[in-house]
């Protein structure tokens, strides 16, 4: 079965169970410093898998466009992308694990076609320090489902290093069977929110068994061990916990989170054993072939796949309605890397032509742009930017490269490279590599050095660390996300129409604000803004929001960028007759409470067209 009908067949499927198909969010984040990037289904509703009401109820089904950068080098084995598609279905303190263990067991078998044989599952052994207890009960429910389908179902511990026996059902810790953002119990800050997960895993016949020769060849063989015999379709997570200073807590309410990721289930659909070789990737692969002077991609695995799949979230990135262009910072700076290491893998195959990247682009608009029009909506934008980058990197490729070619790398000289023609320094690193050549010991401490001694890139380290959490909806962070709708109608009622929010970061110290607008703000704009900010929250006006359709919510005027982020019906947040605003909340009750003084502390350019404010309250 394609892509695009699993993508249909599964959201009909949770609909015909009740729940409400919401769209695709923005790959990028909303109010939450702590990723760049959306990389899972559950990271824009965490809002309401604590608590808050999902104006569409409290099952939800949609298929989430997802970046995980920190797959960038993992791309080249078969089943690793950096940007997928995860299909995913929720239970907001409704349904539990009897429901979702039974429906994703239906969909995979019966829409999807698959051998019941070829599943095998896994759940939570426990942690008495956390007090969390085996997941015997999913246990049980797994128990009754391969019974049905006459599948002996015995269960083991210990597969990692006893093998799986003649198992069906394995209990992992922490490390496999528990999820959340920052992964297990042990990683996780206060304030974030997890639990225990049972997976679903497909055997790929003992052929793909890779341990000829491997690190798994005097290993026992288990369904988490990576030789990539087995492949992980499914994930279904109960979060019911959240971590609190003193240990971990019961949530409010039992929720469940499934994601399955979209391009794996595609690849076990069509009976592929790889990834790429489906629907989803097979005209990016066609059109390497023809720019590459018809080069294989069964000769050429590891070069093909690094193109299709970077250019692929190179292009969703940039073609996401708060998308961002190539540049040396944020989410950015993986735009760059992405075309930047795509237009290597293409010099390795001897790809020549100009401006090529972009007609890769193209295939991958005209690919997804029924499931996800914002691509066609901004298809100029990726176009150009696409192009320009390949132009400007072109013109350094050679001397950078050359720039290189030391007998030692110290991380100095590797920012050097980066600052005078761009290439990130994961790419010098490879490139240090493949030859042969060493890094200095102190090279990532030179580097950081260097690159502070710039101010420039201070984000990306900290990217994929999760510091606060957007579970961190404390009183600060609260307090500023009700001052951004203060600021975004200050801006409209000083700089004019036009203005519209670009993006927003928040952490509990300060706020950052991305809006459209062509030129520097004067002295004398900025002073007029602070003051309306300030005088709205010496109103004392009342915070207060209102359920209604997209289309009622125009109609009154509310403000709002992040459309596709919501269902048919849209929360609109007004404060007093100030301002009213699309938004998923949550804010102070009362400017009152707020109980500060705006100031800007900088202002910006943030790319063509958009500039960006840092704020705080003192
Ligand atoms: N949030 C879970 C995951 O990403 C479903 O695996």
């Amino acid at each position: 079965m394609k892509g695009n009908e699993i993508r249909r067949k599964y959201l009909e499927f949770f609909k015909s169970k009740g729940h409400a198909i919401i769209p695709s969010a923005s790959l990028m984040p909303e109010n939450d410093p702590t990723t760049l990037f959306i990389s899972s289904g559950m990271q824009p509703l965490i809002p309401y898998l604590m608590g808050e009401k999902h104006p569409d109820g409290k099952r939800l089904v949609n298929s989430q466009k997802s970046f995980r950068s920190g797959d960038i080098e993992e791309v080249g084995d078969n089943r690793h992308n950096t940007f997928f598609e995860m299909l995913g279905n929720w239970s907001l303190g409704d349904y539990f694990k009897k429901e979702q263990l039974n429906w994703v067991f239906e969909f995979l078998t019966k829409e999807l076609k698959i051998d019941p044989k070829r599943l095998y599952v896994t759940v939570y052994s426990g942690n008495k320090e956390i007090g969390v207890e085996r997941d015997n009960e999913s246990v049980e429910i797994w128990k009754e489902i391969f019974k049905k389908h006459n599948i002996d179902s015995r269960n083991y511990d210990n597969s990692e290093t006893e093998g799986m026996r003649d198992g069906r059902i394995f209990y992992y810790g922490d490390n496999k069977n528990w999820w959340s953002r920052s992964g297990e119990p042990a990683n996780m800050p206060v304030g974030e929110i997890g639990g225990p997960d049972s997976e679903i895993f497909y055997d790929m016949g003992a052929e793909l068994k890779r341990h000829e020769n491997s690190e798994w060849k005097d290993k026992p063989c288990h369904v988490n061990c990576d030789c990539g015999r087995f492949i992980e379709v499914g994930n279904s997570v109960f979060i019911e916990f959240i971590k609190k200073e003193d240990g971990f807590k019961a949530l409010k309410q039992k929720n469940v989170d499934f994601g399955g990721g979209l391009e794996r289930l595609a690849m076990v659909s069509e009976g592929k054993d790889n990834v790429f070789e489906t629907d989803l990737f097979i005209n990016i692969l066609k059109k390497i072939e023809e720019l590459s002077g018809n080069k294989k991609y069964r000769d050429n695995m590891k070069a093909f796949e690094v193109i299709a799949d970077h250019m692929k979230g190179a292009t969703f990135i940039m073609g996401d309605d708060k998308g961002v262009a190539p540049a040396n910072v944020d989410q950015g700076y993986i735009v760059r890397r992405l075309i930047r290491r795509t237009i290597r893998f293409g010099q390795q195959l001897g790809i020549t032509k100009s401006s090529w990247t972009k007609e890769i682009a193209r295939i991958i608009i005209d690919d997804y742009k029924e499931a996800y029009p914002e691509l066609n909506r901004n298809a100029e934008f990726i176009i150009n930017e696409t192009e320009k980058e390949e132009d400007k990197f072109m013109k350094t490729l050679v001397k950078g490269e050359k720039m290189i070619s030391n007998d030692k790398m110290d991380g100095k000289a590797a920012f050097n490279i980066f600052q005078t023609y761009g290439y990130p320094v994961e790419m010098t690193k490879e490139i240090v590599a493949e030859r042969g050549i060493k890094l200095s010991h102190e090279f990532d401490t030179e580097y950081n050095e260097a690159m502070k001694k710039h101010q420039s890139l201070s984000r990306t380290a900290a990217e994929g660390k999760f510091k606060g959490g957007l579970a961190d909806q404390s009183g600060e962070t609260t307090k500023l996300h009700t001052v951004c709708h203060l600021l975004l109608e200050s801006l409209k009622r000083v700089l004019g129409d036009h203005i519209h929010q670009k993006g927003s970061n928040i952490t509990a110290k300060r706020l950052r604000f991305d809006f459209s607008h062509g030129a520097k703000m004067t002295d004398e704009e900025k002073d007029r803004v602070e003051k309306q900010v300030n005088e709205a929250i010496q109103a004392d006006y009342p915070v207060s929001f209102e359920e209604m359709s997209l289309k009622e919510a125009k109609k009154i005027g509310a403000e709002g960028v992040f459309e596709s982020k919501y269902g048919d019906k849209v929360k609109v947040y007004s404060v007093g007759d100030f301002s009213t605003e699309i938004c998923g909340g949550p804010h102070v009750d009362n400017t009152n409470k707020i109980n500060g003084v705006f100031k800007i502390k900088k202002e910006q350019s943030s790319g063509a067209g958009v500039r960006r404010i840092k704020g705080i309250l003192e």
